[in-house]
């Protein structure tokens, strides 16, 4: 048996809980040993609730409790999140984590202190929510020099998108469903102003090239100025509105945007709508490749998430993401016009 903590009770914290029960069989037969939560950080209490027994508010619990061979990050954000994730690599424990922010801040420092360590640190909840899109660039496209990636990297833009164009719903009323859903991030400011996309774009940029890109080089455009009227423009043409984050190599380095993206009607991110996210991979031997499910919510990201803790069980002692480089790639100026 391989006993883990969960760091956050949040909206993934309790999906992480709640797929290892309700898959326990299944998942015990994948990962070879029963996965059970030990222990479960958070600051409040949940008196009357069975997870309450678990409830730990000191991380140095966790830390020091030799049993405790994986971690489980759910909280988000980038502090306290970063001194936990170091402290639990340093010590020798694996991380999963869906903390795109993180990944796409620290992802390179991470990833080379769980070399050292022959540990884990993990992040395929971090993109496209339950989609597995990680473990494919890391493990599956690994033949191809990667052109491109464009994807539908945000739940929450892209279920208002298609709620605002089909349904004419206001932007205010959908943000707020989203948000009622569990697809928001706490300030949804970092989804309806492309930062989300941004991020997860820029980690699938990093594991694509091997080398950390730094996400504030990226121009990222939200989709607060998009009115009904661009909508109106859109369907004459036969056309959609997406929020699109890309990347693709050009001469002389990388291109790289986050931005509001008007796409023909054949496009196969056209019927990408509500809460789904997709991926288009076009790798130079491969061709093109589509990643398409749910990407936010609570049980789909648990997945992703648990899906990298059965990974860690079965290559327990063994480091298994490729490392990146912590240089900055040359990221190619943005223009919108070019004369
Ligand atoms: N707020 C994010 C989204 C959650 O809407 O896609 C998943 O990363």
């Amino acid at each position: 048996m391989v006993n883990i903590a969960v760091l956050g009770y949040g909206t993934v914290g309790s999906g992480v809980v709640e797929v290892l029960t309700t898959n326990r069989e299944t998942i015990t037969k994948r990962a070879g040993e029963a996965i059970d939560v030990k222990y479960v950080l958070d600051l409040r209490d949940f008196p009357g609730d069975p997870i309450q027994e678990k409830i730990v508010h000191d991380y140095q619990v966790i830390l020091d409790d030799p049993e405790i061979k994986i971690i489980v990050e759910v909280m988000g954000g980038i502090e306290p999140a970063y001194t936990f994730v170091k402290k639990a690599l340093q010590v020798g424990k694996s991380v999963s984590t869906s903390n795109k922010e993180l990944v796409a801040k620290h992802g390179a420092e991470l990833l080379a202190l769980a070399n050292q360590k022959n540990v884990n640190f993990l992040f395929e909840a971090s993109v496209g929510g339950g989609i597995p899109i990680i473990r494919p660039l890391n493990q599956s496209l690994t033949a191809d020099e990667i052109d491109e990636i464009t994807g539908i990297l945000n739940g929450t833009t892209n279920y208002m998108l298609t709620k605002m164009d089909t349904a004419g719903a206001d932007y205010d009323t959908v943000l707020k469903e989203a948000q009622d859903r569990g697809y928001a991030e706490r300030h949804p400011e970092a989804d309806v102003e492309g930062y989300d996309a941004c991020r997860k774009i820029a980690i699938l940029t990093s594991l694509a090239y091997g080398m950390q890109v730094d996400y504030e080089d990226i121009h990222t455009e939200g989709i607060t100025h998009i009115t009904e009227t661009d909508f109106k423009y859109a369907k004459a043409m036969n056309m959609g509105i997406k929020l699109l984050g890309t990347s693709r190599r050009e001469e002389g380095g990388l291109f790289a945007l986050v931005a509001p993206m008007m796409i023909a009607h054949d496009h196969p991110l056209y019927s990408v709508n509500d809460v789904f996210n997709a991926i288009l991979v076009k790798g130079n031997a491969l061709g093109d490749v589509m990643f398409y499910g749910k990407g936010a919510g609570k049980l789909p990201t648990a997945s992703a998430v648990v899906s990298d803790v059965v990974d860690e069980v079965k290559h327990m002692g063994t480091h298994i993401m490729t490392i990146w480089q912590p240089q900055k790639l040359h990221l190619v100026e943005y223009t919108l016009y070019k004369s």
